[in-house]
């Protein structure tokens, strides 16, 4: 949940690594650190944020190595002394990594025993000093790569380089991402492509158990076996990596105003000529699978709920998981199960953890994901890629539109139902009707319950799903304590919460179910509550707060998502709270 850059051959890589920090600060942002060379291995690190950073270092920097690291803390609390990047005890080794050490306490008695000490209490800097261990012994850095791989347990990106050659950074991933970027008279590294795509599009992707060093002529790779190995550059669309804030204030705001364009490139991606452009082998094991099951955390947990009713809509048996429980409870009915994995990063460790229990027992795989070249990407037995750009901010908005339009595609395409294709481009004049004219009315509901210490959404089946996504957007960016309930569910027990003024936000747009959430509204109205709701044409009353064109219903997490994604941004932005970095988390969710 750190992002990583490093440099070597450039004339001043401070721009670089500082440009990069600041691109990936969204996986982590308790602390950030630099170090180079320049007559000896040079630290600066400290709490805050980058642009904190910045001031703290000297303007000018002569050097043409520097390693950087912005981080959210696992091990160790978020402090200037367990900032990236560490220092071995002898000063040999600085080392920036990204991941977690599962056996850093077995490695920490084994150095203490060979009279080392620490200054904190990562796992990283266990790392830096077990590496200068066995270099001291060496002294060959990559013979000592060779031996010390096989010591850690855990998941890393590390990037590191020695004091006695200033002109070579060392690269060792597992499980962690890592990218080369290929220059002419430099080379560059990072924890994605993002931060080097100003500078070069020629990009080596690390896989599991790779190692290796960039110099500013070469790249060097070995394979998980220690063997040199020719690994083939790629290049990416420039367009879905760039972190542009294109005159947005924030990346939110920017992300949720994308959500048109995604479902555009979505249809344009995966349904071409009149017919749906997904691998036919993969059509083929899902249509032969008896039970699908989705599996995701947090907001692409969400999505799987919504995409297990758009299977099942086509008479597949589902069932839905939160990737963190059905790791240590795994169950696969039927017996030929498939399971979809949905994860915007892609690197999201929980799901991590589920594809292992899923190859040691064979069963068939799909990633849907945003991010090409991630882990599950890579080691997914089937992977679509969402195109939705690099969502930046931390609060998912475009990726679970486009993950559910997605779904729904791929659940269409099963049965070749290409109504599909056209119920999305309804929903999508719902989207650009919601862009065009209720951002106002929203900033309105927003001021209105700001200072709010609790709320509740409601709704029923689709309309469920969409509140338990608005809750959680509206709850960590917000900091509001907000509850979905499906509306059933009120009288056996939410209901001793509702209380005079207190807000309940409503979905209504589903036909089957809008008679009785307007039961649930009287309910709760007549406890005091303030409701506002959100109802689509047909359904609506004229009390209702914001009436949107009518649209396929079971396409409401694509049309009537961004009023809920507005909404949180606004009571944030009305807060004055950090929209698109809020407190405690961090965009990739790379440790269990
Ligand atoms: C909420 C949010 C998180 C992520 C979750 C899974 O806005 O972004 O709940 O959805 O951490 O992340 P991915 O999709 O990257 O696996």
């Amino acid at each position: 949940m750190c992002g990583i850059v490093g440099a070597v051959g450039f004339i001043s890589p401070k721009e670089y690594v500082f440009k990069g920090l600041k691109m990936l600060d969204y996986r982590g942002y308790d602390s950030a650190g630099v170090a180079y060379f320049n007559e000896g291995i040079q630290i600066y690190k400290d709490v805050g944020s980058v642009e904190h950073l910045l001031t703290i270092v000297p303007e000018k920097i002569d050097t043409n190595i520097m390693i950087g690291h912005t981080r959210w803390a696992t091990h160790g609390a978020p402090t200037k002394l367990n900032t990236h990047p560490h220092l071995s005890f002898h000063k040999r080794i600085c080392l920036v990594h990204n991941g977690v050490i599962e056996n850093f306490k077995e490695l920490r008695s084994f150095l203490i025993e060979k009279g080392y000490s620490f200054y904190g209490e990562t796992d990283t800097e266990i790392i830096a000093n077990l590496i200068e261990y066995y270099y001291l012994q060496s002294g060959d850095v990559i013979e000592t790569i060779k031996v010390v791989k096989p010591l850690i347990k855990g998941s890393y990106a590390f990037v590191f380089f020695t004091s006695d050659d200033p002109n070579t950074l060392y690269v060792l991933k597992k499980a962690s991402p890592l990218v080369i970027g290929l220059g002419k008279g430099f080379n560059l590294v990072a924890s994605d492509a993002s931060p080097m795509i100003d500078y070069t599009n020629e990009f080596i992707e690390l896989d599991d158990g790779e190692f290796g060093y960039v110099n500013k002529e070469d790249a060097v790779i070995f394979n998980k076996k220690g063997q040199k190995t020719i690994k083939d550059p790629i290049s990416k669309d420039v367009e879905l990596i760039s972190h542009d804030l294109k005159g947005y204030p924030h990346y939110m705001l920017k992300e949720i105003e994308e959500i048109p364009q995604t479902i555009k490139r979505l249809i344009s991606c995966y349904f071409q000529k009149g017919k749906y452009q997904f691998d036919k082998e993969l059509l083929k094991d899902l249509n032969e699978s008896d039970h699908i099951i989705f599996i995701g955390c947090g907001t692409s947990y969400h999505a799987g709920l919504v995409g297990g009713r758009y299977f099942e809509k086509y008479g597949k048996s589902a069932s839905r998981f939160i990737a963190s429980e059905w790791a240590f409870h795994p169950t696969y009915p039927g017996k030929k199960p498939f399971i979809i994995m949905i994860s915007q990063s892609g690197e999201t460790a929980d799901l991590i953890h589920c594809l292992t229990i899923i190859k040691e027992h064979n069963l068939k795989n799909l990633i849907i994901t945003n991010t090409g070249g991630s882990t599950l990407d890579r080691n997914c037995m089937y992977s679509l890629l969402l195109h939705s750009g690099v969502e930046v901010s931390v609060a998912s908005t475009k990726a679970y539109v486009a993950q559910v339009t997605l779904l729904a595609m791929l659940a269409g395409a099963l049965v070749n139902d290409k109504k599909v294709v056209d119920d999305l481009r309804e929903s999508l004049d719902v989207v650009y009707d919601i862009q065009d004219h209720y951002k106002p009315l929203i900033m309105k509901v927003a001021d209105e319950i700001k200072d709010k210490k609790n709320i509740f959404y409601l709704g029923r089946s689709f309309d469920y799903f969409l509140s338990l996504e608005a809750s959680l957007k509206l709850k960590e960016i917000s900091y509001i304590h907000s509850e979905a309930i499906p509306g059933g569910e009120l009288k056996h027990g939410p209901i001793a919460l509702i209380e005079k003024g207190i807000p309940v936000i409503v979905f209504i747009t589903d036909p089957d179910t809008a008679a009785s959430m307007r039961g649930n509204i009287e309910e709760v109205k007549s406890r005091g509550a303030k409701v506002y709701t959100i109802a689509t044409k047909k359904l609506s009353r004229p009390e209702d707060t914001i009436m949107v064109e009518d649209y396929a219903y079971y396409l409401s997490s694509v049309a009537v998502s961004p009023i809920a994604f507005y909404l949180a941004y606004y009571v944030a932005l009305a807060k004055g709270l950090n929209v698109d970095k809020p407190r405690n988390l961090a965009k990739s969710v790379t440790v269990e």
